[in-house]
């Protein structure tokens, strides 16, 4: 017979909650949900390991326990700290957490470069939100911050090493889904920095969830990198059957092309399941894929400017005038334009789509320009 699991008490923001012993106070408190959960940019409850890195989970012990209820004198990282039985934590209602996860913030960007205007993760970046939420309007910082060249890890990743905020996340990734991790971070201190030192290629089966995991721009998939702003797709949830992976994945359409597929995430931006490069970087048709309805997107996500879940589509008496009927087209734009060709899907354009794209196309740029000499 299995044996019971003795419940603990935990009191998180005034709220009572029973927990397994071993459970974290950041598991703890996403359990409760809401603003009470600290936010985590170095956990992953997928990766084990991780956690501990980043000190934004931060928060203050009131009480440690019923047994013995000090408050503990410094805050604590919450991923890395256990409940104890009759624990009072304090988050968002601890002046000193407030302050301190401001400080965080001032130092996570420190070398992080303020280009959230041309980075590809802007509208799903974990730093950009936390900045907004927690961060001050100014920073203290006078002196050039670190850079980086880009560097390509195999066909797909490229790293922006400028971006990294060191979180571990993608060396816990190779690790853990991998059969030899081939990156990491190298030198200490201001000097540290993820490579795979001699470039070499990150050609395994699942490199690719390294992208999912990296909380801001650092990693990006090279197939979609420049294509597109994420608030402007529809993610829709769709599968296939793949030896290699659980082939589920949210695939990011605009009109009817994919312009990328990604795993699925939870609530807390963590992936579901894992899936292979193959279902990621090698299945851009819709034809690929079954289709399985729209992806929940947080209304508070800068995604969900774009939903189309719950809509209520006016009455439009046209179909009911027409019975059946095709309208004629007042006027078949490509037919009098030479933008927006149909035939030229952007998503297949190599690196970011360009004039020079549409120019020597049939009724390109270049024909436009001779015609109007
Ligand atoms: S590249 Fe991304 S996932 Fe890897 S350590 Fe840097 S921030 Fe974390
Ligand atoms: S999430 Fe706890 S230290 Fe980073």
């Amino acid at each position: 017979m299995a044996e019971e699991k003795k419940l603990i008490k935990v009191t998180i923001d005034n709220i009572s909650i029973e927990v397994e012993q071993g459970t974290s106070i950041l598991n703890a408190a996403r359990m409760i949900g809401g603003e009470v959960t600290p936010p985590a940019m170095c956990y992953y409850s997928k990766l084990k390991g991780s956690g501990g890195k980043c000190r934004t989970c931060l928060v203050e012990v009131a009480a440690g326990s019923s047994a013995d209820p000090r408050p503990m004198p410094k805050l604590v990282a919450s991923c890395r700290t256990n409940v104890m039985d009759g624990m009072i934590v304090k988050n968002i209602t601890s002046e000193k957490v407030i302050d301190a996860r401001k400080g965080v913030v001032e130092f996570l960007l420190i070398n992080h470069p303020l280009d959230c205007p041309i980075c590809d993760q802007a509208g799903e970046c974990h730093l950009q939100d936390l900045g907004y939420e927690h961060g001050s309007n100014e920073t203290r910082f006078e002196f050039d911050r670190r850079t980086f060249d880009r560097e390509d890890f195999g066909p797909y990743i490229q790293l922006h090493m400028t971006r990294c905020i060191l979180c571990y996340r993608c060396t816990y990734v190779a690790d853990q889904l991998t059969n030899q991790r081939v990156h990491g971070i190298l030198d200490r201190g201001d000097h540290s920095e993820i490579s795979t030192y001699i470039s070499k290629a990150i050609d395994n089966d699942f490199s690719g969830n390294m992208i999912d995991v990296c909380p801001v721009g650092a990693l990006t998939d090279r197939t979609f990198r420049f294509k597109n702003r994420v608030w402007f797709l529809k993610p829709v949830e769709a599968h296939r059957n793949c030896e290699k992976c659980c082939g589920k994945v949210t695939l990011w359409n605009r009109g009817n092309e994919v312009f990328r597929v990604t795993a699925r995430k939870d609530q807390w931006g963590e992936v579901v399941e894992w899936i292979c490069n193959t279902c990621r970087f090698e299945k851009k048709a819709t034809s690929d894929w079954v289709i399985e309805g729209p992806t929940k997107v947080s209304r508070h996500s800068v995604i969900s400017q774009g939903h189309y879940l719950n809509q209520v589509i006016p009455n439009d008496p046209l179909p009911k005038v027409l019975n059946g009927r095709n309208p004629k087209l007042i006027m078949d734009i490509h037919s009098v334009s030479e933008v927006n060709r149909p035939e030229i899907h952007l998503s297949t354009i190599e690196g970011p789509p360009h004039s020079d794209d549409y120019k020597n196309k049939p009724g390109g740029y270049t024909a436009l320009e001779n015609k109007n000499g």
